[in-house]
């Protein structure tokens, strides 16, 4: 085992994503994976999709986590069984079909994680590596794409496989950094991840999600991430209350490095309605522009 991973073995994990799957943060970063994954299948060519933190890749809703915070309720609990207006039905019309399909058509009873969506969205051409270093929740990733043979699932520190696996032989692939923000220095972390991905594999796609929880954080960040030299950087923002105080996560967003076509076009369509839906207090919004243009 790599030094670094061992050492970031012996420290403390608590987080675990069964606590939040679903909810208003998935939502957005989900409908945003599946947008660029329909859009990455619409050549024959194949792609690869590298996970560094990937979570479990499927969750039960009625689990004893799931049930103790009720988080989904708040997120993809507000979304199924209704109509939506046009540009949120049609943002979110991937996302809402690999939903559909892992639950085979009926109420949602299972939530899928990033894993999920993207092999659910793959073909058989597609490849996918998984990396997740919480023993018990790698151990789980592992078994539900056991038999899966696009798929590998490594267990190592998420930062060195950033490095490790790019670029990819496909030369075609999306890179989800996706890290749990339980300990400072992820935002400098993430920063230094796609000063990396940028140099490795500069046409790839990078979607790297982050709370919202104090501004001047996230100002500091989009200010390095503007600095660094990386270009085509997407910034999509969502809060469902005024962040800031203390309590529930209030707001999360990404930045996605060479979006698809159209994509923020039709995020920033879907952002109003789907912060009406999802407004958790006052103060709910949502911002979809360009960090760094072309
Ligand atoms: C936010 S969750 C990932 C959710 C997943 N990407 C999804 O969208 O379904 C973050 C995950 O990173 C894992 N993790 C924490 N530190 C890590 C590290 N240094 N390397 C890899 N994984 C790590 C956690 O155990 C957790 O499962």
């Amino acid at each position: 085992m790599p030094r670094a991973a061992a050492s970031a073995n012996v420290r403390a994990m608590n987080y675990r994503h069964a606590f939040h799957a679903g909810n208003f943060a998935d939502v957005l970063k989900h409908a945003v994976l599946a947008r660029i994954l329909d859009h990455l299948r619409r050549k024959d060519a194949a792609f690869r999709v590298i996970d560094s933190h990937a979570g479990v890749g499927l969750y039960d809703l009625a689990s004893d986590e799931a049930l103790r915070t009720g988080e989904w309720q708040g997120g993809i609990g507000r979304l199924t069984g209704i109509d939506l207006p046009p540009p949120l039905d049609a943002f979110l019309a991937p996302y809402r079909d690999v939903l559909e399909r892992v639950n085979g058509g009926r109420d949602i009873l299972v939530y899928p994680g990033s894993p999920m969506i993207a092999t659910t969205m793959g073909r058989l051409q597609d490849r996918f590596v998984f990396n997740e270093l919480h023993p018990e929740d790698s151990r789980q990733l592992a078994a539900q794409f056991a038999t899966d043979r696009r798929v590998r699932v490594t267990a190592e520190d998420g930062w060195i496989t950033v490095r490790s696996q790019l670029p990819p032989q496909e030369r075609r692939g999306l890179t989800i950094i996706d890290p749990p923000f339980e300990e400072a220095g992820e935002f400098d972390r993430i920063a230094r991840a796609l000063g990396e991905a940028d140099k490795r594999f500069q046409t790839g796609t990078v979607l790297a999600w982050y709370p919202i929880k104090h501004r001047a954080d996230v100002g500091a960040f989009h200010y390095a991430v503007e600095n660094s030299g990386i270009r085509r950087v997407l910034r999509i923002e969502q809060w469902v209350r005024t962040p800031g105080g203390e309590g529930p996560l209030a707001g999360a967003g990404m930045l996605v490095v060479n979006p698809p076509w159209k994509l923020a076009e039709e995020a920033a369509a879907a952002m109003p309605h789907l912060t009406e839906r999802l407004a958790a207090g006052p103060g709910a919004g949502g911002r979809v522009d360009w960090l760094v243009g072309e």
